[in-house]
């Protein structure tokens, strides 16, 4: 039987939501999804590149080590935060600009780009065709963008989101359904077709995950999440008992010293039509 803590590891973590995303995120999650994305796209060395809804740039650095010093590479997010950890990250002698703004407005000359990459961020735009369109416009004629979203929720999420459903409210549980929320190939190429996209393709993944023992995995997911604010609310009390909770919830998902899980990544891709000069 499980003995109930008397504290949780909540303390443990910084204020700074982009720091604990690069820190414990980004290693075992961020990096496995974006290794995915810059796969499918085969960058080419000289291409250049924008990443939209960058956080702290695990993309877009691994999108300049592929296109190389006579590539270039720039980064958009609409969170300061995360660019400021972004810039601190990139590798001495490694070129990245980086760009504060929303994906639906961006901040960025026309045909510009050979490539527009977004890993892990599409699921949260409000107004996606838009997005698409913005991106399109941004793209040379002929250029590419691919999409990467995770879903549906992974049994261990669904676990999750039911602890914070039962001890938070169904407010906890918006950010998980959001992230999880743009899975179905169809609608997606139905949104890229409509933003006007040419040649769309789908390409349907697992992505194997290890992460932490689940306390610490949660807490570090909460931290690394806008999930800080709503569960920073609790006090003590409250927050070992949803700990406590969540533990026993992920019992199933534990092997060895981690927590294991494999979501599902969606891979959208499509081209700017050649002759789109508008
Ligand atoms: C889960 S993070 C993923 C980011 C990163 N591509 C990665 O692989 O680590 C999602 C990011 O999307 C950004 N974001 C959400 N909505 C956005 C929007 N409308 N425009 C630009 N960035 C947005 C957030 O600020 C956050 O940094």
């Amino acid at each position: 039987m499980m003995t109930n803590p008397s504290t949780t590891t909540y303390e443990k973590y910084s204020a700074n939501a982009a720091e604990n995303y690069e820190r414990d995120f980004v290693p075992v999650i961020g990096t496995p999804f974006a290794r995915r994305l810059i796969a499918a796209a085969r960058l080419a060395p000289g291409e250049r590149v924008l990443d939209v809804a960058c956080a702290t740039g695990i993309a877009t650095r691994l999108a300049a080590e592929a296109v190389g010093s006579r590539g270039s590479v720039a980064g958009l997010d609409v969170n300061p935060g995360m660019l400021e950890v972004a810039r601190a990250a990139v590798p001495a002698g490694t070129a990245i600009e980086w760009h504060q703004g929303s994906a639906e407005d961006l901040p960025l000359p026309d045909a510009s780009f050979d490539v527009v990459l977004c890993s892990l961020g599409f699921m949260f735009f409000p107004a996606k065709v838009e997005a698409l369109r913005e991106m399109r416009r941004v793209l040379v004629p002929g250029g590419r963008v691919l999409l990467g979203t995770p879903g549906p929720t992974p049994p261990l999420f669904v676990a999750i989101d039911r602890a914070l459903t039962a001890h938070v409210g169904p407010g906890a549980s918006m950010f998980v359904h959001a992230v999880f929320s743009v899975h179905d190939p169809a609608e997606v190429r139905e949104l890229m077709d409509t933003a006007g996209f040419d040649e769309v393709e789908t390409e349907i993944d697992t992505v194997p995950l290890r992460v932490a023992p689940p306390a610490e995995f949660f807490w570090q997911y909460v931290h690394s999440t806008p999930l800080a604010a709503i569960v920073g609310e609790l006090d003590e009390g409250a927050r070992v008992a949803l700990e406590h909770d969540v533990v026993e919830r992920c019992q199933p998902f534990v092997d060895g010293d981690a927590t294991v899980m494999e979501p599902g990544l969606l891979v959208a891709s499509g081209r700017r039509p050649s002759g789109d000069d508008r």
